[in-house]
């Protein structure tokens, strides 16, 4: 693969959670050079070293970068070739469209543009194919790429490879989700110590849109549509990182547990794309009787580069038609910063960010 050089990229938000994973993960990335981060007001002028939270290092090449509160032309000005946006819900549909509009492609966690027709709704392994639908955007506006809500990404990687095998009637999802899903600063320390809140605002409606429209084939005549319901019950627990997902699958089908566990294990799409983010495998299936553990399992995923990109699943029983097993995975990395730089990573090399790096497999 030959690297012509790193895109000139701006952090939208990079004093929040998700800002400050997208510049561990950016600082040293071979595709993308992170120039300028972003904030409000509050943090403005302020370095990231300064606002820094996460418990892991700062990295060295970012921890003296000034927020600023550039707007998408002055983006445009400075020479962004892309924005990675992790701004709050509600506040960023308005600004991603306007880099899009300027030119500027944009990544982004935030949940405004997830249903627009013309955003693909992408977590790569699963629907790598929904960036056609980027073909149908306004001339001369450059492409939104979304990743899904946090729950429904690692929910996504575990469904895909046994929806063919199963083909489900519907799938219960029962959350374990962690505090830092909710951002800075989050939820309030006495409303969850010693607490679970079985409450997330419109989480259960989003994780059942977004996993169905991301499992349904981006073309309307399919020949084999998925006919299913996903029903969510989502909870707040205190842990510091990874949602844990207990499933229930009901199905048409009746494969053997060798065949489930193998489709899981044999699971990976994108071995020939050579993309530096791409956890491979995707799927870690763990034959103990008490794994995944959010402490244990939220770094899975392989190279460096991916921890916290795998999707770890355990507990597998198959009483049929019933399929049940835990799910779990990082809401920061897969379900956040690290699934926009895949998306990224994953459009540039198909050609959708200008020239592509390599070739991508036909
Ligand atoms: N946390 C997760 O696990 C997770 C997972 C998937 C998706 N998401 C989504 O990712 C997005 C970010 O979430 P988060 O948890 O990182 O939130 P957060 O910690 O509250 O961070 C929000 C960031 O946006 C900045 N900001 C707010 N308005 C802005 C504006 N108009 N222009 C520029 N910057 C602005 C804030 O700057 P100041 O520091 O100056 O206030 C802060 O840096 C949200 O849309 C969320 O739904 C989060």
């Amino acid at each position: 693969v030959s690297v012509v050089r790193r895109r000139r990229c701006a952090i939208l938000g990079a004093s929040g959670y998700i800002g400050q994973h997208f510049a561990r993960l950016l600082a040293e990335h071979p595709w993308f050079e992170p120039v300028v981060l972003t904030s409000t007001e509050r943090s403005k002028g302020r370095t990231l070293g300064d606002v820094w939270l996460l418990p892991e290092e700062i990295p060295d090449t970012l921890a003296r970068a000034r927020l600023t509160t550039a707007t998408p032309r002055e983006l445009r000005r400075a020479g962004i070739e892309v924005a990675f946006s992790a701004l709050p819900s509600g506040k960023a549909g308005t600004i991603e469209t306007a880099l899009a509009k300027k030119g500027i492609p944009v990544f982004s966690n935030a949940s405004d543009h997830r249903m627009d027709r013309d955003v693909p709704l992408l977590v790569p392994e699963v629907n790598a194919d929904h960036l056609d639908l980027l073909t149908a955007r306004p001339g001369g506006r450059a492409a939104i790429v979304n990743n899904p809500n946090c729950t429904a990404a690692g929910l996504v990687v575990g469904l895909a490879p046994i929806v063919p095998l199963l083909d489900p009637v519907r799938v219960y999802v029962a959350t374990y989700q962690a505090l830092s899903g909710a951002g800075v600063p989050g939820v309030p320390s006495l409303h969850i110590a010693d607490n679970v809140v079985p409450f997330i605002a419109d989480e259960e409606e989003k994780v059942a849109a977004e996993s169905l429209r991301m499992l349904r084939s981006a073309r309307p005549r399919d020949a084999r549509p998925v006919r299913m319901e996903v029903v969510a019950q989502c909870a707040r627990v205190a842990v510091r990182d990874g949602h844990l997902e207990a499933v229930t699958i009901e199905a048409r089908r009746r494969p053997s547990l060798p065949e489930i566990r193998a489709a899981w294990t044999g699971f990976d799409p994108l071995a020939l794309w050579d993309l530096p983010t791409a956890p491979r495998p995707p799927i870690e299936l763990r034959s103990e009787p008490d794994r995944p553990q959010p402490l244990r399992d939220r770094w899975a995923g392989s190279p460096r580069r991916a921890r916290g990109m795998a999707v770890t699943i355990g507990r597998v029983r198959w009483d049929p038609p019933l399929l049940r097993f835990f799910l779990l995975s990082h809401n920061a990395v897969r379900g956040g910063a690290g699934g926009s730089v895949l998306n990224a990573e994953l459009a540039l090399r198909a050609g959708w960010l200008g020239h592509p790096v390599g070739r991508p497999p036909s």
